[in-house]
């Protein structure tokens, strides 16, 4: 079933036209599909059939409360690196009970909060932070729920900017030094090591480093419980990758039940972290064409969407589909750059596509419900630009277009 499709050459999310979308709320827009965002994290929940597990939706994919709703509706988990990621759980009704709160910099205030709102676990990643958070548990009168996040040295054939798993990265605590890591924790009265953690990386397009990850973890796992150290979950972060062009990652479902496989014998509940796999292909980018420019080397097509609205292919060189609202096989195509309004030659949304294009055209950049509205900024005092969630024929507006006066209203001169 696609949620976002051509009917009689017109492109729709669910039973919603994009051309009316841009007449009502104007463009650049986010617009997502609430049943394929369900429908992603059905998959998740149905695939571990009577295995225990919790899915963490990771926030930082697309934080918006009304996405994180629909989630929380469904009886999902969450996971968070930040304060502002917490209070939307919290403002979209999620449980605390189902949070757990990674991240490499995890200030006091925010374990504070974390702590006075009682999640259900801190995915711990270097020793410092055991003792700030013991003592701060200590000042609360709690015991916190602790789970350590190791980092396996596994190369997990992403972009580097997102792998998270091998030596020279920041994340986690090297598999070795965890063992003994796991047993000091134990000396701390107001913590309880619960789980072990790991996240190699995002956009992973193969099994094989998950499984390989996963092998370290367990060996891990076993070598404690042969010390009585008897923990709750195996937690294995998020990362599956999705189809933006030629890749090919494997399904939601195939991944789980290996997953599984490999996790059965622990009887351990699993925690998984996808973000981008649940709402990644759920959304687009609708933008319109303001000029058509042809120059005598390239000709680009300049869109009212810049990098500061999808950072995606300016930071990682990043591919998504780029495709017209109406189609037309009647006109020529030609190869144009798909190009911004920002002033940086990195302004870009696509290069090489084949197109047919004039002004005012409106064009939806594919795949782009995760880490497109979350990584957007007011780069060249651009506002943000509205989101709208479809719901089977109706359009709801979750987010309004920032306005001009939204963008230095809590700005100051100097007396
Ligand atoms: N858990 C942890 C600890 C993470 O750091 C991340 C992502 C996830 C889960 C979710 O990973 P996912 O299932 O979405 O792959 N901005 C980049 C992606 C950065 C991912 C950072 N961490 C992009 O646009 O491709």
């Amino acid at each position: 079933m696609k949620y976002i499709d051509y009917r009689q050459s017109e492109l729709y999310v669910e039973d919603v036209r994009l051309t009316d979308i841009a007449v009502q709320f104007d463009t650049p827009s986010y617009v997502y599909s609430r049943a394929c965002i369900e429908n992603n994290w059905h998959s998740f929940d149905s695939a571990f059939q009577d295995i225990p597990h919790k899915i963490c939706y990771a926030v930082k994919a697309n934080s918006n409360i009304g996405i994180l709703n629909v989630l929380a509706r469904l009886g999902s988990g969450f996971d968070i690196v930040s304060m502002g990621e917490l209070e939307r759980v919290l403002a979209a009704n999620g449980d605390p009970k189902k949070i757990v709160f990674s991240g490499v910099g995890k200030r006091d205030d925010e374990l504070k909060r974390a702590l006075a709102v009682g999640i259900y676990c801190f995915n711990i990643e270097s020793d410092i932070e055991i003792e700030r958070l013991n003592s701060l548990a200590k000042q609360h009168k709690q015991v916190a729920n602790v789970a350590l996040r190791v980092n396996p040295n596994i190369d997990s054939g992403t972009h580097p900017y997102i792998s998270t798993g091998l030596k020279e990265n920041k994340f986690g605590i090297d598999i070795e030094s965890a063992h003994s890591l796991c047993q000091t924790i134990k000396q701390f009265s107001n913590l309880q090591l619960i789980g072990i953690a790991c996240h190699i990386g995002s956009q992973l397009t193969s099994l094989e480093p998950f499984l390989a990850a996963i092998d370290k973890v367990v060996d891990l796992i076993n070598l404690l419980k042969n010390e009585n150290i008897q923990l709750e979950h195996i937690n294995i972060g998020g990362g599956l990758g999705i189809r933006y062009s030629t890749e090919s990652p494997p399904s939601i479902i195939n991944y789980v039940n290996a997953l599984c496989d490999s996790l059965r014998s622990l009887s351990l509940q699993v925690i998984i972290e996808p973000g981008r796999a649940i709402v990644a292909n759920a959304g687009v980018l609708l933008t319109k064409v303001e000029y058509v420019k042809h120059t005598p080397h390239k000709k680009f097509a300049i869109v009212d969407a810049g990098m500061n609205d999808l950072l995606r292919p300016a930071l990682y060189n990043a591919w998504q589909d780029i495709i017209p609202v109406i189609l037309d096989n009647n006109l020529d195509k030609c190869m144009y750059d798909i190009v911004g309004p920002v002033c940086e030659s990195a302004d870009f949304i696509g290069k090489n596509r084949f197109l047919c294009l004039k002004q005012n055209d409106l064009l939806a950049v594919c795949s782009s419900g995760a880490y497109g509205f979350s990584m957007s900024s007011t780069y060249n005092s651009r506002p943000r630009v509205a989101e709208i969630l479809v719901d089977k024929n109706q359009s709801h507006l979750i987010r309004p277009r920032e306005t001009i006066t939204d963008l230095f209203i809590s700005e100051r001169m100097l007396p």
